[in-house]
């Protein structure tokens, strides 16, 4: 998506350890009108799939779900951290590991908020180690709902999400795919589209 690419040119910004500062327009900031440019995208991608509902986790998954879930007419349920390990009711809870904090968060959904069978769209903002991924698919697999595809803005190649979902068989959507940041360079994939 040439948008987001430039974007990401003209205010991201390459942290020391592979990470691409994008705060000005997703992380904290957000650019509402790219957002929803964004919704329009993942939406004729997943057109002919017959979504139920999107599926993200908090916090900087939840502008982009909404615009997606906007323009595919369908609720957006977002997955909440939780820091300590308590125990909860009728909810479904996976433990997350970050490969980039080194930290363990536990994750919920509420159980009345997936229903088996429904068809289930995941958006997120970046895919890293695809740690967020597994855990949402996870939680749907729980619920005995169906993982129809992930969809995420930023795509990490050089990092380990991709193989992980090819590996579970899952239909993933890349708006932007960067093959390096090394040097305070964004390289994006040929096939980044
Ligand atoms: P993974 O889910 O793909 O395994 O990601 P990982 O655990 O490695 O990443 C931990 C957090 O860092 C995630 O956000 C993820 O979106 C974010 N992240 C990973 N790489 C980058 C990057 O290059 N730039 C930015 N800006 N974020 C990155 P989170 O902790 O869940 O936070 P948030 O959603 O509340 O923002
Ligand atoms: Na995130
Ligand atoms: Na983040």
């Amino acid at each position: 998506m040439e948008a987001l690419k430039q974007k990401i040119l003209d205010e991201g910004r390459v942290l020391p350890g592979n990470v691409l500062k994008v705060d000005s327009f997703l992380n904290q900031q957000i650019d509402v009108k790219l957002m929803e440019a964004i919704g329009k995208e993942f939406a004729l991608r997943f057109a002919d799939d017959s979504i139920d509902k999107v599926l993200s986790i908090e916090s900087s998954g939840i502008a982009p779900a909404l615009m997606v879930a906007k323009e595919l007419g369908v609720p957006m349920v977002f997955a909440r951290k939780r820091k300590s390990l308590t125990i909860s009711e009728n909810v479904y809870s996976v433990d997350l590991f970050s490969y980039t904090t080194q930290k363990h968060t536990q994750v919920i959904v509420d159980q009345r908020f997936l229903t088996a069978g429904e068809r289930i769209l995941i958006i997120d903002d970046f895919l890293a180690n695809g740690q967020a991924a597994e855990g949402l698919l996870k939680i749907i697999s729980r619920a005995q709902a169906i993982p129809v595809g992930l969809g995420v803005l930023i795509e990490k190649s050089f990092q380990s999400g991709r193989q992980l979902l090819e590996k579970a068989n899952v239909r993933t959507e890349s708006l932007v795919r960067i093959s390096s940041l090394v040097d305070g360079h964004v390289i994006f994939s040929d096939d980044g589209k």
